[in-house]
């Protein structure tokens, strides 16, 4: 890898992994660096027994680097999203340590008035041949962005009230497949890097989305040089690349600039992609389909996980919280006859409504 590169370092939490602690997760230093930065990144949030799970589960589903079929894969999504078939995948975004973290982050006590809008196991495929290079969709080396134009319906509020954490949770490892993520650190009110709004990307107003970070540039150099200019003076020479290992966590923001980068040739990386949002911010959307299609299936896998998950675990998917308007007699005595017979305790909900 190029030498000139400039890293981010991760950091560790605040407690390990292996002690099943739930709170603090993150230090207080890492909170703030997300909070003025962007993004921090972390090591040993997740233990490492499920994260292997999820990596075994996965192998099954993509292709192996050098076949055909992964020479197509030059996207993202759709391979295996949250709700799974595979339960440790499910896991990820419900784990208390991560519901924590993300609590953390939006500086709430608990995840009851936040929502999961993305839960995804990606892969990216290092390539072999420049194929690729003429594709304006293909993400190898991706074009300086913010992810909020392909999440929200309309832009994030300014910088001290962010309304969504995204995540990227790696289950591959920099030093045998390169690719890292590189960000472009916030320094402050002032930066011109981060003047509100975030209008100098593809994609945004009427410049057309393009991934391809050269077929992007030349395209902007072309129809809004201005923005080229800016993106070339204030946004590539400032990233910095975090260096990731197998359970390493980036947690970033979607008015952050960021972008992915090429992989080795022939190499697969795999990682999770994770949003929420606050549950008042309904106009950042649902990354994936959603669970209604998994409440279809004939095992009952959905209704199960609704059941035995904890109050706050069922609020990140939408369920009403106790005490929210919904919560009558009736809809108790609804719902029980839903759900109690696969585990579903509904004290919380009878008990607020006494209150
Ligand atoms: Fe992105």
């Amino acid at each position: 890898m190029d030498e000139k590169i400039q890293w981010v370092e991760p950091t560790m939490t605040a407690t390990p992994a292996s002690s099943g602690t739930s709170a603090p997760v993150l230090t207080e230093s890492d909170v703030n660096t997300w909070r003025e930065n962007g993004y921090c990144l972390v090591n040993d949030l997740f233990p490492e027994n499920l994260l292997k799970l999820v990596a075994n589960d996965c192998n099954n589903v993509f292709p192996s680097p050098l076949s055909e079929e992964a020479k197509k894969i030059n996207y993202y999504g759709g391979f295996v999203n949250f709700p799974s078939t595979y339960d440790s995948v499910n896991q990820l975004p419900l784990h208390p340590r991560m519901m924590a973290a993300v609590a953390q982050l939006f500086g709430m006590k608990d995840l009851t008035d936040v929502r999961l809008t993305q839960t995804e196991v990606w892969p990216k495929y290092g390539r072999n041949d420049s194929s690729h290079e003429n594709n304006e969709e293909d993400n190898a080396d991706q074009r300086m962005h913010c992810d909020f134009p392909s999440h929200t319906l309309t832009h994030p509020p300014p910088w001290d009230e962010p309304d969504a954490v995204s995540i990227i949770l790696y289950l591959s490892d920099v030093d045998e497949c390169y690719g890292a993520t590189a960000v472009v650190p916030r320094t402050g009110k002032e930066d011109p890097a981060y003047t509100y709004p975030l209008s100098q990307m593809p994609g945004f107003g009427t410049t057309e989305w393009k991934n391809n970070r050269n077929i992007a540039e030349a395209y902007l150099r072309e129809v809004a040089p201005e923005v080229a200019q800016y993106r070339a003076e204030h946004l590539y020479p400032r990233e910095k690349r975090v260096r990731y290992r197998f359970g390493t966590v980036l947690f970033y923001r979607q008015d952050a600039w960021h972008r992915g980068t090429e992989l080795k040739p022939g190499c697969l990386r795999v990682v999770v992609n994770m949003t929420y949002r606050k549950a008042i911010a309904e106009w950042i959307s649902t990354m994936h389909i959603g669970w209604a299609w998994a409440m279809m299936r004939k095992n009952l896998p959905l209704e199960n996980l609704v059941a035995k998950a904890t109050v706050e675990q069922r609020c990140i998917l939408g369920f009403p919280k106790p005490g929210h308007s919904y919560w009558t007699p009736m809809t108790i005595a609804a719902v029980a006859a839903r759900y109690e017979a696969l585990g579903m305790d509904m004290k919380p909900y009878i008990e607020a409504i006494k209150q």
